[in-house]
């Protein structure tokens, strides 16, 4: 074998009930998930009881923005339309190698993470599509250790913007991946609905996925997301179809969403949230109380929609934090939506690893014999722990190979009578 992982605790028990699991790859792939694995490999890693887990997976994420905070100058409001005149003063100056060397030094950061598949929006608002050629070379410059799908994303809208259209077409005969959408943004509700409609069709017959942003307002009444899921479900395209931040919901009146939810899930339609971008941005200008924004996680799940939580940004002209962890991702949205209790702990786990490659579409993601060999190797011992933590990544692998490796957390501690270090975990 290349490579074994001893001592796995793994994120979702082994069906045989093992404490622990040696994970065995070979060639690129997982060939044995056993309680003890008698054979020897070229490389070995003993995890000590550690939790390994299939890759953290980003639902939604903008490449071409990431890492240009303060190009040419920082968002002093916060706000969303400060981000997006901001972006628009950016474009212009925007050069491949300059895109090209932010988006590989982000996604150095993702490996490094655990993040290995990543559904990143490119702008393709701009008739010269830099931003679309760019990330079309990061994505073949990654390809050896990351999985990076793009979407076709009309910025200022496909039907208000000039030429949107006939851009997104020439995106996706490029190379991109998905088609994008964003219909809370076109001048009316019906022209919103339309571009829904637009899109999907064009979608539909190019047998391609969807993800529009949606409804990412704190306006009740706006409800594209009901029209992507009629749609949806009059094209066919069940399970292929994701809304992205739907953060109306939020505010939407009760009864209505009671009919909503169970139209979602019949139309296998998937919600994406960004909790650090909807907990920062929405409710903005709300006096007190102040609204969360974000859309309705633990009702959708509970209804059984697939749901998925994104990072969204990371230092560009809507949000100056973050560093690539999708354990931070999850961590706010167990906390926005108070997702605390132990199973909803866990889904918020699950929202930023199995949901999302199921979103994705990503192919022979988990632990088992066949999967591909992506994996971390988390500093904790259950999935509940490493949120807490945002466990350190003791070790990455993508595609059966080591390719990053970190220190655990400690702390040496210089105390009279007390322990010489400290790990924060609870050890009785
Ligand atoms: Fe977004």
């Amino acid at each position: 074998m290349d490579l074994i992982i001893r001592r796995a605790v793994l994120a979702h028990a082994h069906p045989a009930g093992y404490p622990t699991v040696d994970i065995g790859i070979e060639a690129g792939l997982i060939t044995a998930v056993e309680p003890h694995l008698a054979t020897a490999a070229r490389e070995e890693v003993d995890a000590e009881g550690a939790l390994v887990s299939a890759p953290f997976v980003d639902a939604h994420f903008h490449m071409d923005a990431t890492l240009s905070y303060g190009l040419p100058r920082v968002n002093a409001s916060g706000t969303l339309l400060e981000g997006i005149a901001l972006w628009g003063e950016l474009k212009p100056h925007l050069t491949q190698e300059a895109l090209v060397e932010r988006a590989l030094q982000y996604c150095d950061w993702a490996v490094a993470r655990g993040l290995l598949a990543m559904r990143s929006h490119v702008d393709v608002c701009d008739a010269r599509l830099l931003a679309v050629e760019a990330l079309l070379e990061v994505k073949r410059r990654v390809a050896p250790y990351l999985d990076l799908q793009l979407v076709a994303f009309p910025q200022d809208g496909v039907l208000r913007s000039p030429g949107a259209f006939d851009n997104l077409k020439r995106a996706i005969a490029m190379g991109v991946d998905v088609v994008g959408g964003i219909p809370h943004f076109e001048r009316t509700m019906a022209e919103g609905a339309e571009s829904v409609r637009l899109l999907c069709e064009f979608a539909a017959e190019k047998g391609l996925r969807v993800d529009m942003h949606c409804d990412e307002s704190d306006d009740p009444l706006s409800r594209h997301i009901e029209t992507l899921a009629a749609q949806t479900q009059r094209l066919g395209m069940h399970g292929r179809v994701a809304g992205s931040h739907l953060t109306s919901m939020h505010s939407m009146d009760n009864y209505y969403v009671s009919k909503l939810i169970p139209l979602m899930r019949e139309s296998g339609v998937a919600a994406i949230a960004n909790p650090l971008i909807n907990i920062t941005l929405q409710g903005r200008a709300d006096t007190y109380p102040k609204r969360r924004g974000m859309t309705r996680v633990p009702e959708l799940m509970a209804a059984g929609v697939s749901v998925a939580f994104g990072h969204d940004c990371v230092m560009d002209p809507w949000y100056s934090f973050g560093s690539g962890d999708m354990l931070e991702v999850a961590h706010m949205g167990l906390h926005v939506a108070q997702m605390t209790g132990t199973d909803a702990s866990r889904a918020c786990f699950d929202a930023v690893t199995v949901n999302a490659a199921a979103i994705l579409g990503l192919e022979g993601y988990g632990v088992a014999p066949g999967c591909a060999a992506n994996l971390v190797v988390l500093d904790a011992r259950d999935p509940i722990e490493a949120i807490r933590l945002r466990a350190a990544r003791l070790a990455v692998v993508s595609r059966g190979r080591v390719v990053s490796r970190q220190p655990a957390q400690r702390a040496a501690l210089s105390l009279e009578g007390r322990p010489e270090s400290v790990d924060f975990k609870l050890h009785r």
